[in-house]
């Protein structure tokens, strides 16, 4: 298959050249495009052979299942079962990086829902996903656009390095502005949210309209062999980059004191823009300032890249913190890690 590029202006995108790639949605064909959080692959999510195709591109266990996007949080109730707490999050936080999980309707195949019978539904707020949706007219199931078990693609040219040949169009239109994927949550109630996925809607953003949100486990601890977490996806690694990675926690001093010694013996380090100046500069990927968590997401996915591309035969990275933005940076870099995080000052002490 010949993959098409389509470029087209993220803030105000020409609608005319949107429409093939619209079009070969509405015909069963695969679709990357741009969203605020990552890259999606699409496809229409009312086609078993849809969401077969996707699993295929990706290398993807057909157990795990895709996220349906919707042009109009008013759609849901054409693919899913909507609640008043449902309409309240909605109007909170959609179009927006927030992903709901509801009961399903028959219009969406268990194919794309890993064989579940609830269904994830999320509106982006990105212009050009939002056109597209509206130009296709169907549901568009879309997961990550990487390869399963790789960094998810934040711009055209990552995902164009993974699904040349393998997709019918990929629209380019700059980077993603998040950079992590949505926030998933599945109600538990009439008022009560448990949080899957942490992402850029915070768990205290969802607590401003609903009173309990409770964290599920999985989102800090590695599923045990052969359970079945509530978020299927939580059991696979993920983001990983192809060397050993490893996550530092303890002191500012001792973190810095240790990545600097890491990065003479050899390591590859993803660091604080602040950390910089002290770690080798041909073996260090900057990401932000510590205090700067928008900028280290928006970051991360490529850095995880990036330091397979340099020399050096582990990864380490500072742990982040609980908080805000943090726990969702903390989530995908513990799952990239596999959940070996060390203590710099425990590691240090043992060197002495
Ligand atoms: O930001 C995003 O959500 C991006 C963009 C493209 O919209 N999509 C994305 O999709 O991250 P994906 O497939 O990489 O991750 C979807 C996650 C998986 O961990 C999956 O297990 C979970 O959502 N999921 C999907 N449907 C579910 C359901 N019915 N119940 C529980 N978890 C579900
Ligand atoms: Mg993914």
């Amino acid at each position: 298959m010949e993959t098409k590029i389509i470029t087209v202006d993220e803030k105000n995108p020409d609608l005319s050249l949107l429409l093939p790639a619209a079009e070969a949605l509405k015909a069963g064909g695969l679709v990357i495009f741009p969203t605020e959080t990552v890259y999606g692959i699409g496809c229409d999510a009312t086609l078993a052979e849809g969401a077969e195709k996707v699993y295929a591109a990706k290398g993807r266990p057909s157990d795990n299942p895709l996220i349906v996007h919707l042009s109009d949080p008013g759609d849901a109730d054409k693919v899913a079962f909507v609640t008043p707490l449902y309409r309240r999050l909605a109007k909170a936080f959609m179009p927006g990086p927030l992903t709901v999980i509801l009961k399903k309707r028959d219009a969406i195949p268990r194919q794309t829902t890993g064989g579940l019978d609830t269904v994830a539904v999320r509106c982006p707020s990105h212009p050009v996903a939002n056109a597209l949706l509206r130009l296709s007219g169907v549901p568009v199931a879309a997961p990550s656009a990487n390869i399963s078990g790789r960094p998810s693609a934040t711009d055209a040219a990552t995902a164009l390095s993974e699904f040349d040949g393998k997709v019918d169009y990929i629209i380019a239109a700059g980077s993603s502005s998040i950079g992590l994927e949505s926030t998933i949550v599945m109600p538990t109630g009439d008022d009560s949210l448990l949080l899957l996925r942490p992402g850029a809607v915070t768990a205290d953003d969802l607590k401003l309209v609903c009173s309990e949100v409770k964290i599920s486990d999985t989102v800090e601890r590695a599923p045990d062999e052969g359970e079945r977490p509530v978020c299927p996806g939580m059991k696979y690694r993920h983001y990983a980059p192809s060397k050993p990675f490893i996550l530092v926690s303890g002191s500012p001093e001792d973190r810095l004191e240790y990545l600097r010694k890491a990065s003479e013996e050899g390591a590859v380090v993803i660091c604080y823009d602040e950390q910089a100046p002290e770690i080798r500069a041909d073996r260090r990927i900057a990401v932000g300032e510590e205090s700067d968590l928008s900028e280290q997401a928006r970051r991360l996915f490529s850095a995880l890249r990036l330091a397979d591309r340099y020399e050096g035969d582990v990864v380490y990275a500072n742990l982040p913190p609980r908080d805000g933005l943090g726990l969702a940076l903390r989530n995908r870099m513990l799952r990239a890690a596999a959940h070996k995080v060390i203590d710099a000052g425990d590691e240090l002490l043992k060197r002495q």
